[in-house]
């Protein structure tokens, strides 16, 4: 998506539930959306990520009474041990953290509800239907299936496959189906406010198919961890309409202070929001008419990513499939792990997870292709220059074919990322990858190292290489920080300066680096790993 004059680029991801730690599902939406970030950073734009977690509910109430501690204890517990943890874990570089339970968020989740109830959005009516804890979700017949085993003969939720509880209560509505048309209506003047194609067509005949109004309180009698409804305190908030206004809560909605008006200003709509395509409908539908209820615009893009399946299923710490983030990470580093991901997965679509599949990547990638690489051309001008970039002579064609396969990876991959395509950008970066080291081997510096009379076309070689490699450090900054760092800090930082500084669109602008400038050493960028680490899996 690209960016609207004085706006930023703002993504969010979705808030976490604390009722479990995190698996690599988790981290899977987490590094997409600190790639796009970072890659809107590194354009040189304001990007601004937000991440959080989501604290109320009767998930996490019953999750909390098991551990015999409040939920409020249990909320603080898993958010310092677990979900902060997380995002040092797999190097993401969010700019706010949201708790639903902060006062910035329930006090203006209040102010957001008095503002519908006062302009007739929400009137209180009988609730009776099916409603499953797991999802947080009130469920119509068609969401159910019979259960089996222990719950045969009784309905259960699909997606949990365990009994919905069936509830009869006076709610509060939020008038869902005066919205049909004009979600229908943004979908259709707004093409790409769902993507990809394949999400947006099933929210279409979702909405097609017909609105019912969505009851967005709970009685008190049933239980009270969720934010007070303003009007009538015998009620709480319904999660999940709690949860989606963090969006705006975190960015300054309902707050006088000229300050947070401007940042509300500069942020909202959304640029991007990530979410996995089990919460599609929540933040392609009753999202959007929540804030067209209150004035205020949709989102730019809502976009729904695939799952991560372990062998064959969604995985799930309840389905004892879960991996641990660092389970990965202790082997492989941040770096793999979000190479990995992003890499091996189009975005958008479902992903099987194996360690096969990640070893034979980190090794044949990132350790063969890109960590070689460079530690190949570094250790050359050490070898044959001690270590001082060489002056290039003039350029053949070979040379110049590096130039275009670099200006073409770097509009490439830029491309891709307007379109929220992760893979295809790392698809377009890998033809210089796989172009430079071609270029090394068609080269043989080792050989024109023997005659004293090539001295000046190593140099134009080396010189090639090490050109190539600043603009890899470049483009790997957002997916692979910390590598690219190292790289820089070797090759780009005494020639150019910060990483940081380095915007994507000069990226590929040729012979950046200064001749004559002494770079570092190189310590391997994806060290070997043992192979029984990886076994022992
Ligand atoms: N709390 C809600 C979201 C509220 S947003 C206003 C929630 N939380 S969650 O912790 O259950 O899930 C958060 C995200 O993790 C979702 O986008 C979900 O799709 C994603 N994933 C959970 N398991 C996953 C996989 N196995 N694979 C990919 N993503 C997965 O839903």
């Amino acid at each position: 998506m690209p960016n609207t004059k004085g706006q930023s680029f703002y993504v969010t991801t979705p808030i976490f539930y604390v009722n479990d730690a995190p698996h690599i599902g988790h981290a899977y939406t987490e590094v997409a959306s600190d790639v796009l970030a970072r890659w809107h950073r590194q354009r040189g734009e304001q990007s601004f990520l937000l991440t959080g977690t989501d604290e109320h509910g009767e998930k996490i109430l019953r999750t909390a009474s098991a551990n015999s501690v409040s939920p409020q204890e249990w909320a603080d517990k898993l958010v310092s041990e677990a979900w902060l943890p997380l995002l040092e874990t797999i190097d993401i570089d969010n700019q706010d953290f949201i708790r639903t339970t902060e006062p910035r968020h329930e006090k203006n989740v209040q102010k957001f509800l008095q503002n519908l109830y006062d302009t007739g959005f929400i009137y209180r009516g009988e609730f009776e239907g099916n409603y499953c804890v797991g999802c947080e979700e009130y469920k119509t017949e068609a969401d159910l299936m019979p259960g089996e085993g222990a719950f045969a003969g009784q309905p259960v939720c699909a997606i949990h496959s365990k009994p919905v509880e069936k509830l009869a209560e006076t709610n509060y509505f939020f008038k869902l189906s005066e919205f049909e048309q004009p979600l229908l209506d943004f979908y259709a003047a707004n093409p790409k406010f769902i993507q990809p194609e394949s999400a947006r067509n099933e929210v279409v005949s979702f909405v097609r198919r017909g609105l019912t109004d969505l009851s967005i309180s709970r009685s008190k009698e049933k239980f009270d961890w969720g934010i007070d409804i303003p009007w009538d305190d015998s009620h709480i908030t319904y999660v999940w309409f709690d949860a989606l206004l963090n969006y705006i809560t975190a960015i300054g909605y309902g707050e006088d202070s000229a300050e947070a008006k401007a940042k509300f200003e500069s942020l909202w709509p959304a640029t991007v929001q990530v979410v996995g395509k089990d919460i599609l409908r929540f933040h392609a539908v009753i999202w959007p008419a929540m804030l067209m209820a209150a004035g205020l615009p949709p989102a730019k893009q809502i976009f729904g990513h695939g799952w991560l399946l372990v062998g064959g299923e969604k995985m799930s710490k309840s389905k004892l499939t879960g991996i641990a983030p660092s389970q990965i990470t202790d082997t492989f580093g941040s770096d793999a792990f979000r190479y990995y991901f992003m890499k091996a997965i189009a975005f958008g679509q479902d992903g099987s997870f194996s360690w096969e599949d990640l070893s034979a990547r980190y090794q044949a990638e990132l350790a063969n292709g890109f960590g070689n690489l460079a530690s190949r051309v570094v250790a050359m001008i050490h070898r044959y220059f001690d270590g001082v970039l060489p002056t290039p002579g003039a350029a053949s064609e070979d040379d110049l074919k590096v130039q275009s396969v670099a200006a073409a990876a770097v509009a490439n991959a830029d491309a891709a990322i307007d379109e929220v395509a992760i893979q295809d950008a790392l698809i377009a970066v890998w033809t210089l990858v796989d172009e430079l080291n071609n270029y090394i081997t068609v080269q043989e510096p080792w050989v024109l190292a023997k005659d004293e009379a090539m001295r000046e076309r190593l140099g134009t070689v080396l010189y090639t290489a090490a050109e190539g490699l600043r603009i890899l450090a470049t483009l790997m900054a957002p997916v692979t920080p910390k590598v690219a760092e190292k790289l820089w800090s070797t090759v780009g930082q005494g020639s150019l300066g910060d990483l940081a500084a380095q915007p994507l669109s000069a990226a590929a602008n040729w012979g950046q680096l200064k001749a004559g400038q002494a770079i570092g050493e190189l310590e391997p960028l994806f060290p070997r790993i043992e192979t029984d680490a990886t076994e022992a899996k």
